[in-house]
């Protein structure tokens, strides 16, 4: 029997978890199998006004793997990233406007380390208007493709940048921003992942910049018709935040995206990510 009770909120994406609270998430060892296994079959969880503190949703997130420490510093606890457009709360908060695009974290890193495995959101202050997260099922995506599109698809590679995914925000950069987002090397990447457990996710979203071989423009409106097509509404979980929810996501098998929020908007996420251990491809 699951450990836990489990109410899905949208057809492909997306469940509810409500029969656990903060202290067993923190301390309960057989947890950690458990989430993991839903969020693999759900792509998302929600913990509706858990209010999870920050050192808890750590403990949490450490029984699902290896925590991500890169962007310590941020937040008095190790392990916390304070997700904000508020420049006094996260001095990087200039690269975040890029969430309100479909993304998945982590596909163009400083080396060649592996996108991460999960992300877990806490809201601490929300946006009084906008500032819903929303997320799609890259798997269903993959799925929904006819058996020709699957084999012509599943050829292609993409090359993904930071700077593709920071110009659809900053579309007019300085010459000396483009020069620190070149700094980042580009990486490329198949256009469907085959996972070790053998299901095969889309690699899409504000990173992707073009497809390698085809003439720049095609290839690009190609991108930008099937990230449509893999995040049409009725495919798509929108997380209506209030304080203290916790939402954790499969950021292998879904894109998300914030939804536009007043940049003086106190809104502010506490995120922890669970390093990832398999490579794109
Ligand atoms: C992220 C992210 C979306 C949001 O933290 O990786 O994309 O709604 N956040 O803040
Ligand atoms: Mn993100």
């Amino acid at each position: 029997m699951s450990l836990l009770t489990i109410n899905k909120l949208t057809a492909s994406v997306g469940a509810e978890v409500t029969d656990v609270d903060s202290e067993a998430l923190a301390h309960d060892d057989a947890l950690g199998g458990a989430i993991l296994d839903a969020l693999e079959d759900n792509g998302v969880l929600v913990f509706p006004r858990l209010g999870l503190t920050p050192e808890a949703q750590v403990a949490f997130c450490r029984r699902l793997g290896e925590i991500d420490h890169s962007s310590d510093g941020h937040h008095p606890v190790a392990g916390i990233y304070p997700v904000t457009l508020d420049k006094s709360k996260n001095s990087s908060a200039a690269y975040l406007r890029a969430t309100f695009d479909w993304h998945i974290d982590g596909c163009t890193p400083t080396n060649d380390e592996c996108p991460q495995k999960a992300t877990v959101l806490s809201a601490k202050q929300v946006a009084e208007t906008g500032g819903e997260t929303e997320f799609a099922n890259s798997y269903a995506a993959y799925e929904a493709f006819s058996d020709e599109e699957k084999e012509r698809f599943g050829a292609l590679r993409v090359v993904h940048s930071l700077e593709a995914s920071q110009r659809r925000v900053n579309p007019d950069p300085s010459p000396e921003l483009v020069a620190q987002w070149r700094s980042r090397p580009t990486h490329e990447h198949p256009l469907v992942w085959t996972h070790r457990s053998g299901r095969k996710s889309l690699v899409l979203g504000a990173s992707a910049d073009y497809v390698v071989g085809m003439d720049l423009e095609e290839g690009r409106a190609l991108l930008a018709e099937l990230l449509d097509r893999a995040t049409e509404p009725h495919l798509v979980y929108r997380h209506r935040w209030s304080v203290g929810d916790t939402v954790i996501w499969d950021n292998n098998g879904v894109l998300h995206r914030a939804a536009p929020y007043d940049p003086d908007s106190p809104r502010e996420m506490l995120r922890t990510t669970v390093l990832g251990d398999e490579p794109i491809q």
